[in-house]
């Protein structure tokens, strides 16, 4: 397990890595959510390249970008064993030069949902994320499902871009009770902690009327906020029943489609999604 920095190392690696190559991006502060990742590239991949980076053009300029965790040798001692071949950790000098004025923006899906009270966020993270790609050279890259806006956002641009790397997703890892693993749970007090479970609450119960055969969206929506509103800690900032492709709201759901929902318990804003199919 080899831990390079600079892009020339990683340029230098990468020769000598069998193929097909296999990349999981992370922003570190590993949980058994990203070692999933890292597992199923283990399993389809012939090597496997881990990027840790705390991506600043991701984040808004009142968001938590100044006290999102760290800990690389956290890091790196979860990533000892997992297989993997390289780990690159560039700096935000490395990804972003003083001169750098080049951006990616996936126009439409980035709109909605995060975008909304995100609105440079999904320009940041396909902005990394070509960087990353480009520099890596995956045959197959890893995501999770947790962030559903960011795999269809991921999506669109390598179709869009023809970038020669096959998306793979991956189911959402959870607590025993049902709260998606997130770096971001660090931030939860005890009390909040405890009532974070709402979110996969939430879901559940909407999930459940919907195979009782409801398929108006606006019922599915209302299920999900009266559950979310008996929660004094929790402030829903959205709750969205959205076509899963295009993400644009529903009044009936035909097909498949995404629930997803933004809360906020205290100060720390959690994200969590279900997606429901006609069987
Ligand atoms: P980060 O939040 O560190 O997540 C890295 C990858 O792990 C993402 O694909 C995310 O969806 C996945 N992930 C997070 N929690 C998960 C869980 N509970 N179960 C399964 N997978 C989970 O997402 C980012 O970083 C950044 O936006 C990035 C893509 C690295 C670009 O900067």
């Amino acid at each position: 397990m080899t831990v390079i920095t600079s892009l020339h190392e990683l340029q230098t690696g990468r020769v000598n890595l069998a193929e097909p190559v296999g990349f999981v991006p992370t922003m570190g502060y590993l949980h058994a959510g990203h070692l999933s990742l890292v597992q199923r590239a283990r399993q389809e991949c012939a090597s496997v390249v881990v990027s840790i980076f705390v991506n600043p053009a991701q984040f808004g300029p009142n968001e938590d970008l100044d006290k999102y965790p760290r800990n690389l040798s956290r890091d790196l001692e979860m990533l000892a064993g997992a297989g993997v071949d390289l780990i690159w950790t560039p700096t935000a000098e490395v990804m972003y030069p003083s001169d750098f004025q080049t951006w990616v923006t996936v126009e439409g899906l980035s709109q909605p949902l995060e975008g909304i009270v995100r609105p440079d966020h999904f320009r940041g993270v396909a902005t990394v994320v070509t960087k990353l790609f480009n520099a890596v050279q995956p045959q197959k890259a890893y995501f999770g499902q947790k962030d559903a806006q960011q795999v269809a956002v991921i999506r669109r641009m390598s179709r869009d871009l023809n970038f020669p790397v096959e998306i793979i997703v991956c189911p959402t890892v959870r607590e025993p009770d049902g709260l998606a693993l997130s770096s971001r749970n660090t931030y939860l007090s005890p009390d909040e902690r405890a009532a974070a479970t709402i979110l996969f609450r939430a879901l559940s119960a909407a999930e459940a009327v919907f195979k009782n055969g409801e398929r108006n969206a606006d019922a599915i929506r209302g299920v999900m906020l009266e559950i979310l509103q008996a929660e004094p800690l929790a402030q829903a900032q959205y709750v969205s029943c959205a076509d899963y492709d295009t993400l644009d709201e529903l009044k009936m759901i035909r097909g498949r489609a995404l629930l997803s929902m933004a809360v906020f318990l205290g100060k720390t804003r959690l994200i969590d999604n279900r997606i429901l199919e006609e069987t």
